[in-house]
């Protein structure tokens, strides 16, 4: 449903118009209904028009996530006034619609808007076009007086240093200069430089050269404040000056709260109306209707990986506002950025975050359609939070511009000097970015280039020092049969060929290579799509296959690595949808006196046997709805719906140890006890028997002694949400099953009544326990009503909560005792905890975050990642992203230390900080960000650094959620090293240390790697030394192994 929107260029906010009215119609779903005992075909209600556009709007890329529900709405009364929609009797036109079961339809004609036709008249003449200019408030436009004009022109055409020596000379040559001349240089400089931001083959209809008035620009940029603030000499345009208080008391609140004068509870309330009062009653958005369509156009660009283009064309749009406009525009925005960054401003509205409310309330006054039926609403609520993050940068003057057009006068100056008497012909800036060349160039350009580029890659192969003979020897023999005329002439006779190969000497693989480990640029692209191997069904094997060995496998090396993962993707014809809806595959590499042997089995879950045995999906699976047996009859099958939810036990997710057992386990109540040696299933354990809890997560902690500590969520009676710890004891001498000496020794409460938080994994150290709840909620009341009558999945039941931002709770690991402290940060969805430790006071949290509130899990349906490269980077460009951080938690807090950062730990820039209201506000230190590129599936050295001070984690490099390097990341200094082939796809890496390890990364890592493309060996498992992340041997299968999620090594 989510779409890019048409793409730049004029009408771009008609076309938009049409686009989501085009879409509506056709995606909207249309049902029968029945209102006052009369039944309405193909309709819907307001209410479910709101809910569906709601989503397509937020994940459209013209309006983004920052769409409220009250903006869709508004936009359903729009489309109910120009005819989109029409109620059931066939009424249209008026604007009252509510966000309620009212019925509406679709009228049998088209809502699209017509384009208006391109207008014809000549460009430079579009002064003469009144229609336009009369938009435009006189005062505004040509609010400048002739002699505020000159002294502008007169301050950036003249490099201030030169005025004194040149004063003489450069009266005769300002003379010849026109003010015109200088008008029209900078008019052009703009256009140039816009054009080229926004990417558009011409500016025309989106900006019209009359449209860039030089004397605003040149005004805009030479007057202004040490604070960059536009000054204007004519103080009637400026703000009333009563404004200006009320906008500068919010700004510096509380600091600038003048406190000799009394003050009441609510009274920032009152000064947040006046200013918003104050720009609401203004007859023209401050971006102007003029430049409305120029905005719009830029919004496409508002995205994280064109920031930096978006604000350097921001920064030249806002140069062309007449100077009262801008100066309004800086002055709205700075405290608007104040406001929504103060810890300490009170809640300005009830029911609405500071930040919300902000761009709820001044979106319509920055960017507005002089026409009324159009997205404006949405599209400015989108421009304006980008404009209050970056309000700095954009306000900044771009000295460029300057320079570009002092550089063209000066050339100037110099021709005239030259050809005094020679007639100045208008040669004006031509920045020509690329040189035209004729097609036949264009052939013999394509032919040379790439002819170079593939002779430079045989070069590679040839010098390539890391390939062993026998690769080499395929690489070059492939290179070959593709390219045999520029392999013979770079080998013209055998000899050479031969020379080459023979020279080369054998190189023995140390047992731990010391090579350097490549870096490589995190820009890697995967076209092949080899990726979608790691999604395919594979077949479990009858007994473990021998693996070919290169390299030599540590002596030290023994044991089993057991890792889990889907398996099957499709029972018959019937496909699974999501990433976790597979069934279980269960994965073992044995290591054994340098030999290794791989088998895999099917876990023999409930929901993997019924589909075997009724060769159908039986049981809903997480983003897989389950239909009912078609053989049964209708009574039967609603019987089935109303026994309630069957909960799936297909344990895909996780294997790890409880006393001397072993467990594959998901996220519900169900784990199975696996057998792993054999990889048989023994038994299915319904955790609900023995503690309370409705599901625990695949990420328990195991300390050093078998104990196993869990989190999982508690449904209790009349509707009583909790998070539980749960605890289950190391094996006794006794040797009764730990699970039935299972107990919950801590109850996290719960930020909502009805919506607890998906929960993946915790933190724990030697005193505490850490719980992270995040913004994506499960909707509880969907989920046991709706369910099962409706034919949703797990997937249905999530939600974002838009407002809580992140909480997290620490409770005292011994005494079970909650710390009552409220630690805040903002929004962003978390999956695992890295590592957990104490340090001084405070509790060092280590996290992979992705970056926002909505759930990373609706971007891993496998329709996107089985999809092309293009498509999968498409996909990923709009999710979260990607970002491991370091949080820092005082456990204790002073009040008198209220608006301080409480963290005093020298090594980390985290903050606390402590506000009036007894929160802790939260902000983390970054400890790896790339963009779009995420440091997941984190590993540690466990046994000895769990929940405490370390210094390495090893993660899987996720580009675009295609797994595709290793990496390990020094925590402190931020050092990365990384592995990474071609076409190749890791998995989680996992650490085992070296038993006698005198330093945290003596070890090697261990990592299943797809390799799809390389012949008849797809798969392997790779061991890396954990010191550099180099190779220290492969042990490659002839079948190819599916995605898989976690695991552990089993010491033998
Ligand atoms: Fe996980």
């Amino acid at each position: 449903m989510a779409g890019p929107g048409p793409g730049p260029g004029p009408y771009r906010a008609t076309r938009l118009w049409n686009e989501v009215t085009r879409r509506f119609r056709a995606g909207m779903p249309l049902r029968r209904h029945r209102q006052r005992l009369r039944s309405h075909g193909s309709c819907f209600t307001a209410a479910e028009a709101a809910d569906w556009l709601h989503q397509v709007l937020r994940s459209h890329s013209s309006f983004g996530p920052d769409v409220s529900r009250q903006q869709t709405v508004q936009l359903l009364r729009k489309f109910l006034k120009n005819h989109v929609i029409e109620d059931i009797k066939g009424r249209w036109g008026a604007e009252n619609l509510e966000d309620n079961g009212a019925l509406y339809r679709f009228p049998p004609t088209s809502p699209v808007k017509l384009l208006p036709s391109p207008p014809r008249e000549n460009l430079g003449n579009f002064s003469g076009d009144k229609g336009k200019l009369s938009k435009l408030p006189s005062s505004s436009k040509r609010g400048l007086k002739k002699q505020e004009f000159l002294q502008s022109v007169e301050n950036l055409t003249r490099p201030k240093a030169d005025v004194a020596g040149e004063k003489k000379e450069s009266t005769l040559q300002r003379r010849e200069i026109s003010q015109e001349y200088v008008e029209e240089t900078w008019r052009n400089i703009i256009q140039i430089h816009l054009q080229t931001i926004l990417g558009l083959p011409s500016l025309e209809e989106v900006l019209q050269p009359a449209q860039i008035i030089p004397e605003f620009v040149m005004y805009n940029m030479s007057n202004t404040s040490r604070h960059g603030v536009v000054i204007l000499q004519d103080k009637a345009e400026d703000l009333p000056h009563w404004v200006l208080s009320a906008m500068k008391c919010l700004a510096y609140w509380p600091r600038n709260n003048n406190m000799s004068q009394a003050t009441y509870s609510g009274f920032e309330r009152d000064v947040f109306r006046t200013v918003a009062d104050y720009f609401l009653s203004l007859p023209e958005p401050l971006l102007t209707f003029e430049y409305y369509e120029l905005f719009v156009n830029i919004l496409d660009l508002l995205q994280p990986h064109l920031e930096r283009i978006a604000v350097e064309a921001l920064q030249i749009c806002c140069l062309l506002l007449p100077p009262p406009r801008r100066r309004k525009l800086q002055l709205l925005l700075r405290m608007v950025a104040r406001i929504s960054g103060n810890v300490d401003m009170p809640r300005l509205h009830d029911a609405m975050g500071n930040r919300s409310l902000l761009i709820q309330t001044f979106s319509r006054c920055v960017l507005r359609c002089a026409e009324e039926e159009d997205l404006d609403e949405l599209l400015s609520t989108r421009l304006l939070s980008f404009l209050m993050d970056h309000q700095q940068e954009i306000f900044q003057v771009p000295a460029y511009l300057q320079v570009a057009v002092q550089d063209h006068l000066k050339d100037m100056e110099k021709a005239q000097c030259k050809k005094e008497k020679e007639e100045i012909c208008a040669i004006l800036p031509t920045y020509s970015y690329c040189k035209q060349i004729t097609p036949q160039e264009f052939e013999e350009q394509k032919v040379s280039t790439s002819q170079a580029a593939v002779a430079e890659l045989l070069e590679n192969i040839i010098k390539d020092k890391n390939l062993s003979v026998k690769d080499k020897k395929k690489k070059l023999k492939q290179f070959q049969k593709e390219y045999p005329q520029i392999y013979g002439s770079r080998f013209p006779t055998t000899e050479s060929e031969a020379q080459l190969l023979e020279n080369k000497p054998t190189l023995k693989q140390p047992m731990l290579s010391l090579r350097k480990p490549k870096f490589r640029s995190l820009r890697v692209e995967h076209p092949a799509g080899g990726y979608k191997k790691l999604f395919e069904t594979v077949e479990e094997l009858s007994s473990p296959v021998t693996a070919h060995v290169t390299g030599r496998i540590p002596t030290w090396l023994r044991g089993s690595l057991l890792r889990c993962g889907p398996g099957l993707f499709e029972v018959g014809s019937e496909p699974f949808y999501h990433l976790f809806d597979g069934q279980a595959l269960l994965h073992k590499f044995d290591f054994k006196e340098g030999h290794v042997t791989y088998h895999r089995r099917f876990v023999r879950t409930d929901a993997y046997v019924r589909a075997m045995t009724e060769k159908r999906i039986v049981i809903t699976e997480f983003g897989t709805y389950a239909y009912p047996d078609p053989c049964k009859n209708i009574f039967s099958r609603f019987f089935t719906y109303f026994k309630g939810v069957e909960v799936t036990d297909n344990a895909l997710v996780n294997v790890y140890p409880v006393g001397e057992d072993y467990y594959a386990c998901t996220e519900t109540n169900f784990i199975t006890r696996i057998n792993p040696d054999t990889l048989e299933t023994i038994k299915q354990v319904d955790l609900c028997k023995y503690v309370s809890v409705n599901g625990a997560t695949a990420h328990p902690h195991i300390e050093n002694d078998g104990t196993v500590y869990n989190i999982g969520n508690c449904f209790g009676k009349n509707f009583s949400l909790a998070y539980n710890i749960i605890r289950i004891p190391p094996l006794q001498a006794d040797k009764e099953d730990p699970i039935n000496k299972s107990e919950v020794v801590v109850q996290f409460p719960c930020s909502d009544r009805f919506k607890p938080s998906y929960v993946h994994s915790f933190g724990l150290t030697p005193n505490y326990i850490v719980f992270v709840e995040t913004p994506v909620k499960i909707n509880l009341l969907k989920f046991l009503s709706s369910w099962s009558l409706w034919g949703a999945n797990y997937m249905d039941c999530f939600e974002s909560n838009e407002t809580m931002g992140v909480w997290l709770h620490v409770a005292e690991k011994k005494k079970g005792r909650l710390l009552n402290l409220k630690y805040r940060t903002s929004a962003f969805n978390l999956f695992h905890h890295i590592n957990t430790y104490e340090d001084n006071g405070f509790l060092i949290v280590d996290l992979c975050t992705w970056k926002g509130f909505e759930f990373v899990y609706n971007y891993l349906y496998l329709a996107n990642l089985r999809a092309n490269w293009d498509e999968v980077k498409r996909q990923a460009e709009k999710a979260p992203q990607p970002e491991a951080r370091r949080y820092v938690l005082p456990l204790s807090i002073d009040k008198a230390d209220t608006g301080k950062n409480l963290v005093t730990l020298p090594y980390t820039t985290a903050t606390a900080t402590l506000r009036s209201d007894e929160t802790i506000w939260l902000e983390p230190e970054v400890i790896f960000s790339g963009p779009r590129h995420a440091f997941e599936f984190p590993q540690i050295n466990y046994t000895k650094y769990g929940g405490k001070p370390y210094t390495y984690t090893y993660g899987l490099g996720l580009n675009h959620f295609v797994p595709d390097r290793l990496c390990k990341l020094n925590v402190k200094t931020k050092e990365t090293w990384v592995w990474q082939e071609p076409d190749a796809y890791p998995s989680e890496p996992i650490f085992v240390s070296h038993p006698d390890a005198l330093e945290e990364d003596d070890g090697v890592v261990l990592s299943i790697v797809i390799s799809p493309g390389t012949g008849p060996k797809p798969a392997f498992l790779l061991i890396l030394n954990a010191k550099d992340m180099s190779e220290v041997a492969r042990a490659e299968v002839e079948v190819n192994i599916p995605v898989t999620f976690h695991g552990c090594f089993k010491r033998a």
